[in-house]
């Protein structure tokens, strides 16, 4: 296809509205026709290396015929029946079984949904359950941080501890609260004499606890790793003080690992770095490699005893039309026995360390102020001055396009540069993005 054609499709694209959209930035989209392990091609010939493995999700590459053959069969089969109460499916019913303690132990229940947003608002809405059913119906205030991202349904949205993503749709709700988060390069809480990054944001913690009244919080959520914030790595003290300040205060913690899921970081799961065990955990996105829509939530045995142990009548009044979504669970299960076949977070641990390696070689940049990741879940943080340490979002524009119209994809988000391939990459593939970031950067210089 030509660039004239492609200047059509754009043309036709006006007819619907983007996610995170204004016309303004989508005058020249890359329009995607294939893709291919780590490629994607577009319609006028461009070949690009797909840094950001689509949102974070397509774990094993693009082009996989098994999954493509497991949706196949499903849908021959049935695609979907519904699976609110009185019925249920196969592939639901094995993919539930199957992630039972996969995660982490004592989380054996799954309640599924289709993508990030609605695990967490089903996550919200469960931890408020809960304290309901425990008698403790003011606990129902949710503790966030800053910087988190956790979706776009309303209670998500206002979890989010993004401004921007609030402002138009405000007013906001009143039991959501944010702390600052543990980020070693540029804490924004206070600091006492003698106290470590994760010891402030944990006491960041337990002053929000104090603060608020414990009787008056449902639960603390959190990413592991922080995505959409700027790739945010806490130091190793922070979820182990979490978890004892959780405990301490009858205060759920909820994990967040729609990115860091089914092996991102070079474990299935990323609390598992810390050897920490959330009571609720969100997943989403690769749990299917984003061949279908699908997340969910797992539930520790205790909150699972709460519903199960409720008055007759009193049923969980939640749930959507895609709740085990037949064809979606059947994606899911195919993939999990992908990535296991292939030891995917060791891939992600192997090809993780060569991309931090790499992406640290350009820390002679003058404007490259911080290089961090875990696995395959590396920020690159643009400054303007690395002895201020001024973040430097326009600068990292520059160089995110630079850098695409090298062939090589990644997310701007603020003054930090994303880099989450798919977990099929190769070696010579994380060089690529070495070579390419570093020419977009040279040109910059
Ligand atoms: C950590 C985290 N939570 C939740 C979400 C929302 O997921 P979805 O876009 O599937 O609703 C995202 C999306 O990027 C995310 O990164």
């Amino acid at each position: 296809m030509n660039k004239s054609q492609t200047a059509q499709w754009i043309e036709r694209d006006r007819q619907q509205l983007h996610p995170v959209y204004h016309p303004k930035s989508h005058t020249e989209p890359l329009v995607i026709e294939r893709g291919e392990g780590v490629w994607l091609y577009t319609t006028d010939g461009q070949k690009i290396l797909d840094g950001m493995a689509g949102l974070w999700n397509v774990n094993v590459g693009y082009g996989n015929e098994e999954l493509a053959h497991a949706a196949y069969e499903q849908m021959q089969q049935m695609a979907f029946t519904s699976n609110f109460a009185g019925m249920t499916n196969l592939p639901s019913i094995l993919l539930a079984e199957k992630l039972a303690g996969f995660a982490y132990q004592g989380l054996n229940t799954t309640f599924f949904a289709s993508g990030g947003s609605e695990a967490n608002d089903s996550a919200f809405k469960t931890a408020r359950y809960y304290w309901k059913r425990k008698g403790k119906p003011n606990k129902t205030k949710i503790i966030a941080r800053k910087g988190g991202y956790h979706g776009v349904t309303m209670y998500a949205t206002f979890a989010t501890g993004l401004e921007k993503y609030h402002t138009m749709f405000g007013p906001g709700f009143a039991d959501f609260i944010h702390i600052p988060a543990p980020n070693p390069y540029r804490f924004e809480g206070a600091i006492k004499p003698g106290e470590t990054v994760g010891q402030a944001a944990a006491r960041a913690l337990e002053e929000a606890i104090w603060r608020e009244g414990a009787e008056t919080i449902a639960a603390f959520i959190a990413e592991p790793v922080m995505g959409v914030g700027g790739v945010i790595v806490p130091p190793d003290d922070y979820f182990p003080l979490v978890r004892e300040i959780c405990d301490r205060y009858e205060i759920l913690f909820i994990a967040d690992e729609v990115i860091t899921g089914f092996g991102r970081t070079g474990q299935w799961f990323a609390l598992k770095h810390w050897g920490v065990k959330p009571d609720i955990l969100s997943f989403a996105k690769a749990i299917t490699s984003g061949y279908a829509q699908l997340g969910g939530i797992q539930i520790s045995d205790t909150i699972r005893d709460a519903i199960e142990t409720a008055p007759e009548g009193e049923a969980y009044m939640h749930g959507y039309t895609y709740s085990g979504h037949a064809t979606a669970c059947a994606v899911g299960l195919k993939n999990l026995e992908i990535m296991e076949r292939g030891d995917f977070p060791e891939r992600a641990r192997q090809m993780g360390k060569r991309l931090l390696e790499g992406l640290k070689t350009l820390q002679e940049f003058p404007f490259v102020g911080n290089v961090r990741g875990l696995g395959l879940m590396c920020g690159v943080e643009i400054v303007s001055d690395k002895d201020t340490k001024t973040p430097d979002p326009a600068l990292a524009l520059k160089i995110f396009k630079a850098a695409q119209s090298h062939g090589l994809r990644s997310r701007p988000l603020g003054a930090t540069l994303a880099f989450a391939p798919p977990l099929v990459i190769r070696e010579e593939e994380v060089d690529e993005i070495i070579k390419r970031l570093g020419a977009a950067m040279d040109g910059i210089r």
